[in-house]
């Protein structure tokens, strides 16, 4: 297990970074431009663990893609043209490629095998198995079809109208390429708004997707063509940037290119209403995404609550908030956050949990966590628990942290940030 050593008392992060393409845009242009026909060329595509695990699945079903580097050249079978996997799909550590392929794996006209990694294998899929079944899908699983592995009889489907007990982006990206299939129309209704990158893409490929308040609706489908695309930097891995500047005095980074989609966005409002100074320069929109550089300079943070519907809007961002909490004067409040609990771990417990050790004080609510800012943290022997963004969030608080931290199981930053503690070496400055 790979161990990283984190060197506290940083001195300010300076410089510029750009950082990897977009983890749910790269997952998307896989998926989407192998139902297209023809040619699809990316640029800028996150090549991580999660994205690689849908590049394989396409693979098994027949798609061609080439990647290099960032850049991916997808050859596209056809709304009809996958065919039967040979074998079982493995989705690795990726709850976005499962849940996103069995939506779209129910109105195939073959059988296919999902499965991942021991993560994977215990998060709930019921959520996205339940509506499929309601279109007449038949799925079954462990406990019923709530876990990993799955086995997908895929067959015809109808549309039906669906309001999401959680908002997910992941469970109504795969309602939407189910609907894309089914007879009549399928409509999802989100209780929150959630990350609409599956609508913007599929409308950019020209596919007719309506949308009117928290109602998204579409139609069986016919072909659509390929076309290029250019996926932003992600945000999310921009997040740990972003903190670190703030909370280290001294700091002004330039982070480019950055995909600045409002249902992103969470982590900028939280961070700006904490005090945090955070500007976006250049903003211009490509491929229909909203896209900008983010300036940022080291700033006195103070606590906040954060809750409601600003929770699906930096959902996997509440990590390395609650990291930049530790710095804030006063207590920040996380809420209505029960999500966190089914992620890759439960990130409430291992956010909990490894700030602690470091020193800072937490308290863990059902929902969310408390922090109270303001007391000096010191280095400690962390754990990853097995998670890219717990690792990564917790590398950032030990930078500010007197002393060194290592953190066991660091390797899983590979899953959607790989370079990323050589990323932070390179901007730290002595
Ligand atoms: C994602 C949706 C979110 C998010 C995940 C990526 C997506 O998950 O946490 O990292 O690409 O659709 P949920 O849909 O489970 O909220």
């Amino acid at each position: 297990m790979a161990r990283e050593k984190i060197k506290g008392n940083s001195g300010p992060l300076t410089g510029e970074i750009t950082p990897p393409g977009d983890k749910s845009v790269s997952h998307r242009v896989l998926i989407i431009g192998s139902l297209a026909s023809g040619t699809t060329e990316v640029s800028g595509f996150l090549n991580c663990e999660d994205t690689i695990s849908t590049a394989n699945a396409m693979r098994k079903l027949g798609a061609g893609i080439d990647i290099n580097g960032s850049d991916v050249k997808i050859t596209g079978k056809g709304l009809t043209g996958l065919s039967e996997p040979d074998d079982v799909i493995d989705a690795g550590n990726s709850g976005t490629t499962t849940r996103l392929l069995t939506g779209l794996l129910s109105a195939q006209g073959f059988f296919t095998a999902v499965t991942g990694d021991k993560y994977l294998r215990a998060r709930p899929m019921k959520r996205v198995v339940d509506p499929l079944r309601l279109m007449g899908a038949r799925i079954t699983g462990r406990e019923g079809g709530n876990r990993l592995p799955l086995a997908i009889e895929g067959g015809s489907l109808k549309g039906i109208s669906y309001k999401l007990p959680v908002a997910s982006a992941q469970v109504k990206s795969a309602l939407i390429l189910a609907g894309m299939y089914a007879d009549g129309e399928t409509e999802v209704v989100e209780p929150e708004p959630t990350r609409d990158h599956t609508e913007r893409m599929l409308r950019h490929f020209g596919v007719n997707i309506e949308k009117n308040g928290n109602s998204i609706r579409i139609t069986k489908q016919k072909e659509f063509a390929g076309r290029g695309i250019s996926v932003p930097a992600d945000i999310s891995s921009a997040a740990f940037f972003i903190v670190g500047a703030l909370i280290t005095p001294g700091s002004e980074l330039l982070i480019r290119n950055v995909g600045i989609n409002p249902l992103r966005t969470g982590v900028i409002d939280v961070l700006r209403r904490m005090g945090g100074a955070i500007e976006i320069k250049n903003e211009r929109e490509v491929s229909g995404e909203p896209v900008g550089d983010i300036l940022v300079r080291a700033s006195a943070l103070r606590g906040t609550v954060i809750e409601g519907e600003t929770i699906p809007k930096a959902i996997d961002e509440l990590p390395v908030i609650a990291a930049a909490a530790c710095f804030a004067d006063g207590e920040t409040v996380i809420r209505d956050a029960r999500e966190l609990r089914v992620k890759e771990t439960d990130r409430i417990k291992a956010m909990t949990a490894e700030l602690l050790k470091l020193g800072a004080r937490v308290s863990e609510f059902d929902d969310g966590m408390s922090i109270k800012g303001g007391s000096p943290l010191t280095g400690a022997g962390c754990s990853s628990w097995g998670d890219h963004r717990i690792a990564m969030a917790v590398a950032i608080a030990a930078t500010r942290a007197s002393g060194e931290t290592e953190i066991d199981g660091a390797e899983c930053v590979s899953v959607s940030y790989p370079g990323f503690f050589e990323v932070l070496r390179g901007i730290q400055t002595d």
